[in-house]
């Protein structure tokens, strides 16, 4: 049958739009959860203390007053997609307001797991440009879209641009404080009977920190670009090292590599296994 004669009926046809739509509009969820971020509205519900109606709301935000009417759609929006609820109020406080889910409760400033620094790193402009270049470079021999987007890789980009490398070790760092919170409560087996770590692309040392505080006859070494580790500074059984993974990677009882991998190709991840076997 030809598709122009069109194979999709009545619900059929709705039901297949629908779809269609929802993906073109995808992104309206994480530009408004970024909108919501940026307006600091997890911290003010928060310190609300108590469910917060849309007018209490209004009411505090740092908004132009012509954008008043428009705060409902946006945490319309963001109930739906589960990071506000609404409850009903006690007290003086009459009809629904909204509360914070477990959720948006990692977005609150203070939440020393908060997962904000991941959430603007990812949504700045700079790592969502070569999203609009997947096309291209499927056509080009660039090594990957940010590349064709930026004319350089990433990591060439963080070190040529300081605000770009703060708050992308930012957003590694606070990824790295829930991550490092779980791996030591939840596999403390692991590192038994080590006495020396290297974690490799370490970052600025959340992960190698916490485990150095916790273990501590455990040798721990941050390993990462030099201008990753430039003025950082270790203590105790902790210490920052700069270099190249591919060339050579320090030895030690056992490698960390905690998000590493996924940023190289196979080849490249087997020139960095040689690497930390000591050649290339
Ligand atoms: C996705 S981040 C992961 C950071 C950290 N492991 C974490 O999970 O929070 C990748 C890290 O690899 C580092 N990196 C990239 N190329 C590297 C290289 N050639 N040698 C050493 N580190 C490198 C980056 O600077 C960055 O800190």
């Amino acid at each position: 049958m030809s598709l122009a004669e069109g194979n999709l009926h009545g619900a059929e046809l709705l039901q297949a739009q629908a779809h269609v739509w929802n993906h073109i509009f995808n992104f309206i969820n994480s530009m408004s959860l970024k909108c919501a971020v940026e307006l600091g509205i997890p911290d003010i519900i928060l310190n609300h203390g108590k469910p917060m109606t849309l007018s209490e709301l209004v009411a505090v935000l740092p908004i132009h007053p012509t954008k008043a009417p428009f705060v409902y759609r946006l945490m319309r929006i963001l109930v739906h997609s589960g990071f506000f609820a609404q409850q009903n109020g006690s007290g003086n406080t009459v009809g629904e307001g909204y509360v914070l889910t477990n959720a948006s409760q990692l977005l609150v400033k203070d939440n020393p797991f908060s997962v904000t620094p991941l959430l603007l790193a990812e949504l700045d402009p700079i790592l969502t440009e070569p999203w609009h270049h997947v096309s291209a470079w499927f056509q080009n021999d660039d090594p990957s879209p940010f590349h064709t987007a930026h004319e350089r890789t990433f990591w060439e980009y963080a070190s040529q641009e300081p605000k770009l490398n703060q708050f992308f070790n930012e957003a590694m760092a606070s990824d790295a404080r829930l991550v490092s919170s779980v791996m030591i409560n939840e596999c403390k087996g692991v590192f038994e009977g080590l006495n020396s770590l290297v974690d490799v692309g370490g970052g600025t040392g959340t992960v190698a920190k916490a485990i150095a505080k916790e273990f501590q006859h455990l040798d721990c070494t941050v390993f990462d670009l030099p201008h990753v580790v430039a003025d950082l500074e270790g203590s105790g059984n902790l210490k920052y090292l700069g270099g190249d993974m591919f060339e050579e990677i320090p030895q030690a009882d056992a490698i960390l590599l905690k998000w590493i991998l996924h940023d190289w190709n196979d080849e490249e991840c087997v020139q960095n296994t040689q690497a930390m076997q000591g050649g290339n």
